[in-house]
């Protein structure tokens, strides 16, 4: 018996489908309600609205528990690289030996990008925002590959992906060594994927750079925690530009503009700027007060989700990195982390947090790791940008593939003037 859920309004009632999933809550179905009922429904942040059919990526918020294509987050991030968990969001299926081996290999044979895209990175200031620069090169490389324009042929959109998730790397990469007024450093067909963007961040034409395998590892399971995430506001991003047709580099160069949010993705560096203001565990509880004023716009950054409410299980893997990859450095006490474990203590304990549900989510850890590894703060949103466009390319694929999809077009709730005469300039 097909469910459905029925809407009275006056001495009218209306009727709409209930459908389910294959798990998670169930959706009314109301792309008739407007032609039915002359309403529109009105829910501005999307907290109650399922804009797609996605068979990606699910989140049980309330478990605490993220699943791609089924499979855990934590067993994906112990026995999985980054290459295995890409091919699993762009194919729905962990490869075998030989699927992985020739993924691995056409990934590596995309990551060079034409030597043409220098010029882009010259024209910014050195001191650039590197998300700045993200947008602008990624938006770029769709001015370079006419040979893949036509996203309804699976295998322009194939080659389409393959480019943009190996040539994240190189420029972002590139981005920092922008800074610095460095040599950029070529990939290499030898190392992988984590190895290889270390390699470029860090290597010089002066000598030869071996990257420590334990943080090439660690690297490249934080590049798997930040792959996809179900539909957030960058994936939202780049699934509604993608359902114009945009080109996909184009499309993937909004997500990136979208995620740079202090909201969103930025919040990783908006992490370590709030750790470094507090500054000492001593003022922790300070902050924590501030967080809790109504009257004061200050929030905890890298606390609170819109779906979890219990821990981020990306946030619980991140912490265990963090304290391996101090380990490994040899950083017998770092202050900021000292200051995030009592921030985290004590907000876990408060009965704001404890009664609004905010636990550390994914940004709240991944700083402290990436800056322990030399990376600069700065670049931390772009290492975000870098993992999550697996993410946004498989959603991008799974919606010009979705045989239902449409443009996405919201409506509105109109509080604007209302009709009125045009007054001439000398009578205002
Ligand atoms: C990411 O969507 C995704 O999946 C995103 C992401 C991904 O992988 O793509 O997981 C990555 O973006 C993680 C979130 C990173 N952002 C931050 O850490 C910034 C700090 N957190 C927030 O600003 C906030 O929690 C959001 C944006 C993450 C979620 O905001 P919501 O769901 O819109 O919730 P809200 O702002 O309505 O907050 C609910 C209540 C409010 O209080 P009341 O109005 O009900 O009294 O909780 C309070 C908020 O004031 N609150 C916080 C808080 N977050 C929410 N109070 C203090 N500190 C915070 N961090």
């Amino acid at each position: 018996m097909a469910k459905s859920v029925t809407l009275n309004v006056g001495d009218d009632s209306y009727d709409f489908p209930v459908l389910s999933g294959s798990t998670g809550p169930d959706v009314v179905d109301i792309r008739k309600f407007y032609a039915e009922t002359g309403m529109f429904t009105y829910d501005p942040g999307f907290t109650s609205t399922g804009s797609c059919e996605s068979a990606i990526t699910y989140i049980d918020g309330d478990q605490g528990m993220l699943l791609h294509r089924g499979y855990p987050i934590d067993d994906l991030a112990e026995n999985c690289n980054f290459e295995e968990v890409a091919y699993l969001l762009l194919n729905g299926e962990l490869p075998n030996q030989a699927d992985k081996d020739k993924f691995e290999n056409d990934i590596t044979y995309h990551t060079m990008v034409h030597e043409q895209i220098h010029n882009f990175y010259s024209g910014f200031r050195r001191d650039a925002h590197p998300m700045a620069i993200m947008c602008g090169v990624v938006g770029a490389l769709s001015a370079f590959y006419h040979d893949s324009l036509d996203i309804t042929n699976p295998d322009h959109r194939r080659i389409s992906s393959y480019r943009l998730i190996a040539k994240m790397p190189t420029i972002a990469a590139w981005a920092y060594k922008y800074s610095l007024g460095q040599p950029f450093i070529y990939p290499r067909n030898d190392l992988g994927y984590a190895e290889n963007f270390l390699h470029m961040m860090y290597a010089t034409p002066c000598e030869d750079y071996e990257v420590n395998p334990i943080l090439a590892k660690a690297m490249d399971r934080i590049l798997i925690l930040h792959a996809d995430h179900e539909q957030n506001a960058s994936t939202s991003t780049v699934r509604l530009a993608g359902s114009s047709g945009a080109n996909p580099f184009a499309c993937i160069a909004a997500g990136i503009a979208s995620l740079w949010g202090p909201a969103h993705g930025g919040a990783n560096e908006a992490v370590l700027n709030m750790l470094n203001e507090i500054g000492d565990p001593s003022r922790v509880d300070e902050y924590v007060r501030k967080a809790k004023d109504k009257n004061d716009p200050f929030r905890l950054m890298g606390f609170g989700h819109r779906v979890y409410k219990n821990y981020d299980p990306r946030a619980t893997i991140l912490s265990q990195t963090c304290k391996e990859v101090l380990e490994e450095l040899g950083i017998k006490n770092n202050p900021l982390l000292d200051i995030a474990i009592a921030l985290e203590k004590i907000a876990l304990e408060d009965e704001y947090f404890i009664e609004k549900k905010l636990y550390p989510n994914v940004d709240f850890y991944s700083g402290i790791i990436f800056q322990a590894m030399g990376i600069p703060v700065t670049m931390f949103t772009a290492l975000f940008a870098l993992a999550r466009t697996t993410g946004w390319i498989a959603q991008w694929n799974e919606m010009v593939e979705d045989p239902q999809q449409k443009i996405g077009r919201p409506r509105q709730l109109f509080t604007g003037e209302t009709k009125r005469d045009y007054v001439a300039l000398h009578k205002r």
